[in-house]
């Protein structure tokens, strides 16, 4: 058996760790589920700890590390960049150099908390982001496109996918960063930087893309790629605010703060100039990148690849005809890549998987979920058949924490740590918010739907088993499920087939056999501001601490009193 394991952390604001053996996924977790510090960047010492425990190997049994970033790369350009934009480059130095000195050190890192002194290969981040869309998907052949804000100074990179190797075509370097236009708008619209674009994303529904004259002075096409007008930007490594400069401030108005806390129509209508823009400039590079591959199937990586309404208009508007999104597309994706990518180098051989799986994290048996209920002075009902059970337990517009197997890789909860609704009640989205996730009322929920009816549902006919793409529910359709219906009538669709997760597939199955409708409000099992759960005792924490009303945990139900 050859072992490798890949890792990612400081230079990135999610650090992960994926284990490959003979060149497939054994085991995979983020940071953060384990220390429970949302986005936490520090080196990876729990999910390492985990996957080696999964593999029951040691340390010393791995052949080699793969480190999704290379600071060696681009060195002679950084140096010219803070040259060029002295003295306002000294606060970009002042907190790039500690992050690049780790980033230098990482050996230390393996050495001090592993004892490992083997192998250790720095990679192309954008490379090991390629590696992870293209080698995972089901392709033979590809064009691969990875956007992100910056890694290895690269924000935009291209190139073609076919057998095992991938080939960089080209790649455009940091501040040209598609990643960095969203991260700002975030950041001017009162929310968390690289933490909170996707509300952006949500918010954009709501408004008209009133403002794209305007966006297009900001960033825009190019023949070559695309281009942004630094003027409107406040250019640090670290999304400390405020990111946008006094010109944005001068073009928009008064920026949002976190205190705003209703959002006039007029911000509406720039989040959707600016999902609008951005979608243009995406559509421009694939058809640039399919043009230039000559393949009309399309990888997508980074963490721009998860903006999954711009995501779902790819197939839709027929820039391609196949599309692969991995579980991870963001940053925990390049431990992926760069466990495929030390595979590589380590044997010489060529190897890929079909990745159709999120399920790679930690699972907890009946007897440590019993131990967790009983612990907390709870009564643990055994459950002869949990899916009918939960299902039920929907049907009677009960609002159900649904912790079963191993957990999922990637941001998405997909019906291993999920909380579940009833989507045919209307006032089921704003119950889920008020009382369970704690969250801002204009974020949709997404839907759970068995795979064999998507197309009956919405306006797509293929697997989108890790809820990457948004694609419009059917207008028949729409009020069936308009918990799961998002203001604009899309959903961010998961499709369940039986093979993926059968206990899920079965839940849903359940309901539709109650209900006719086919289809689950599923989000993620956390509140606001913390980790999507790991352990059955921090799902049981969650569950008391809000008014959820059942918990079913693996065998076992869990109600309030
Ligand atoms: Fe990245």
């Amino acid at each position: 058996m050859v072992y490798t394991l890949g890792v990612i952390c400081h230079g990135t604001h999610d650090a992960a760790a994926v284990l490959l053996e003979d060149g497939q996924v054994v085991a995979s977790a983020e940071e953060e589920r384990f220390s429970r510090k949302k986005f936490d960047n520090r080196f990876p010492a729990q999910a390492i700890e985990f996957c080696l425990a999964k593999a029951g190997i040691t340390s010393q049994e791995l052949s080699a590390i793969g480190y999704g970033f290379d600071p060696r790369r681009k060195v002679g350009l950084k140096a010219l960049y803070v040259l060029k934009h002295f003295p306002q480059s000294v606060e970009m130095v002042v907190n790039g150099v500690p992050i690049a000195r780790r980033m230098n050190g990482i050996e230390q890192d393996f050495r001090e908390h592993l004892g490992y002194t083997g192998s250790v290969y720095r990679l192309n981040h954008h490379l090991c982001h390629a590696a992870s869309t293209f080698l995972a998907s089901p392709f033979e052949e590809a064009a691969v496109l990875a956007l992100d804000c910056m890694g290895d100074w690269e924000s935009c990179w291209w190139g073609l996918g076919k057998g095992h190797h991938i080939s960089e075509l080209e790649v455009t370097d940091w501040p040209q960063s598609l990643g960095l236009v969203y991260m700002t708008f975030t950041d001017y619209l009162g929310f968390q930087p690289l933490s909170d674009e996707y509300k952006v994303m949500g918010l954009a529904s709501y408004g008209e893309p009133r403002y794209i004259e305007q966006m297009q002075e900001i960033f825009w096409a190019t023949p070559q790629s695309y281009q942004l007008n630094l003027d409107y930007f406040n250019l640090k490594l670290q999304p400390t605010p405020p990111l946008y400069s006094q010109k944005l401030v001068e073009r928009f108005g008064r920026a949002l703060s976190k205190f705003d806390h209703s959002i006039p129509q007029y911000y509406r209508d720039i989040a959707a100039s600016l999902q609008a823009q951005l979608e243009q400039v995406i559509f421009h590079l694939v058809k640039k990148v399919v043009a230039t591959t000559g393949s009309r199937n399309l990888c997508l990586a980074g963490g721009v690849a998860m903006n999954s309404a711009a995501n779902g208009k790819i197939p839709t508007r027929g820039l391609v005809d196949a599309l692969y999104v991995p579980p991870c597309a963001a940053d925990p994706g390049v431990a992926l890549g760069a466990a495929y990518l030390a595979y590589q180098a380590t044997t010489g051989k060529p190897q890929r998987q079909v990745l159709d799986t999120a399920l790679l994290g930690p699972e907890y048996n009946d007897e440590q979920i019993l131990v967790a209920i009983q612990h907390r002075g709870l009564q643990a009902h055994p459950l002869s058949n949990p899916s009918q059970q939960a299902a039920k337990l929907l049907t009677e517009s009960k609002v159900v924490g649904w912790f079963q197997g191993r957990m999922e890789f990637g941001q998405r909860a997909l019906g291993a740590r999920s909380i579940l609704a009833d989507p045919r009640l209307a006032e089921m989205k704003d119950i889920v918010n008020k009382k369970i996730k704690f969250r801002e009322g204009f974020r949709p929920f997404a839907p759970s739907v068995l795979e064999e009816s998507v197309a009956e549902y919405f306006h797509y006919d293929a697997p989108v088993p890790f809820m990457t793409q948004v694609y419009p529910v059917r207008e028949e359709k729409q009020a069936k499920i308009p918990a799961v219906t998002h203001v604009d009538g899309t959903a961010r669709v998961q499709t369940v087939s039986i093979s993926a997760n059968p206990r899920y597939w079965h839940l849903i199955d359940a309901f539709y056999k109650l209900t006719g409708v086919p289809v689950v409000l599923n989000t993620s099992f956390n509140v606001k501001g913390q980790p999507i759960v790991n352990t059955p005792a921090e799902a049981l924490d969650t569950f008391l601490n809000t008014e959820m009303d059942a918990l079913v945990c693996g065998g076992y139900l869990v109600v309030k009193d």
